[in-house]
């Protein structure tokens, strides 16, 4: 199945079927409509109102400062800016961590703005959060590995799952969410050969940013594939409009990289 054929909003349902089809999903974090539109257009098939946000668009230095309305906000943008592409919101920093109830409410908003699906961060201590939202009608992303909103914690936003025990703990936890009612998991700066384990355990879908070539799909930071603002960024991001005649033809570079598997490649991978 080609989601090229589709002419309709995607659902989750539409997500799986590509991807049991074999083939990569492409999703690119958006919060304006007018990327909205241009995203679509290009191909791509799921977006996400992330929390990066607050680097990208509101330049604090962490995800740390913002709010569900925040949120709202951009996905109600991307939402009316695109038709086609499926729609997840993060869920930000102190939205969801207290209690299942504080979740459930928080992640309704996110809804009533427009998302199909909510995004948290953290494994097996959200589960019985997920499990809640699940079964009261709100499709859940879980994210595991590197998770910004805790940068504090990890001292510092560095790769995940290195080594035997913290490899582990990264699977039990990737589990646990697929167990709780999970129906995708971003991985996020983990070795390939972790992330490759994982998409093999589960039977949702694992969509990968610095996790290597093997996961179900990618995610890219819109900022980060367009190079804006120009200069260095992080091993896993490779900037498409190198050689690209428009904001267009890098994105539509970016989905055929993904869709052929030629992104990531080696020099964008981290080991174990
Ligand atoms: O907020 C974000 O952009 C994200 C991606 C890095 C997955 O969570």
């Amino acid at each position: 199945m080609s989601a090229q054929t589709i002419s309709r909003r995607l659902t989750q349902a539409d997500l799986a079927k590509i991807y049991q089809a074999g083939e990569k999903i492409v999703m690119f974090t958006c919060y304006d409509a007018s990327f909205a539109r241009l995203l679509d257009n290009a191909g791509i098939e799921a977006m996400l109102i992330g929390d990066s946000l607050g680097n990208v668009i509101q330049g604090h230095d962490s995800t740390l400062p913002v709010t569900v309305a925040d949120i709202a906000y951009h996905t109600a943008a991307v939402k009316r800016g695109s038709d086609r592409a499926f729609i997840i919101a993060d869920m930000p920093f102190g939205s969801y961590q207290e209690a299942p109830e504080q979740a459930y409410r928080n992640a309704v908003t996110l809804m009533a703005a427009g998302a199909q699906m909510v995004k948290l961060e953290g494994g097996r201590e959200m589960a019985a959060t997920v499990e809640f939202m699940v079964q009261r009608g709100i499709p859940v992303c879980g994210h595991v590995g590197l998770t910004p909103q805790s940068v504090h914690v990890l001292g510092g936003y560095k790769v995940q799952g290195k080594g035997e025990a913290a490899a582990q703990r990264l699977k039990d936890d990737a589990l646990s969410l697929q167990n709780a009612g999970a129906t995708m998991i971003v991985l996020e700066a983990i070795p390939a050969a972790l992330a490759a384990e994982v998409t093999t355990l589960l039977k949702i879908i694992t969509i990968g940013i610095g996790a290597g070539k093997d996961t179900s799909g990618q995610v890219m930071v819109l900022h980060d594939a367009f190079d804006i603002p120009p200069g260095k960024k992080a091993k896993f991001v490779r900037n498409f409009m190198d050689g690209a005649t428009s904001i267009h033809d890098a994105a539509s570079r970016a989905v055929a990289a993904i869709k052929e598997g030629s992104y990531p490649g080696p020099e964008h991978t981290y080991n174990g």
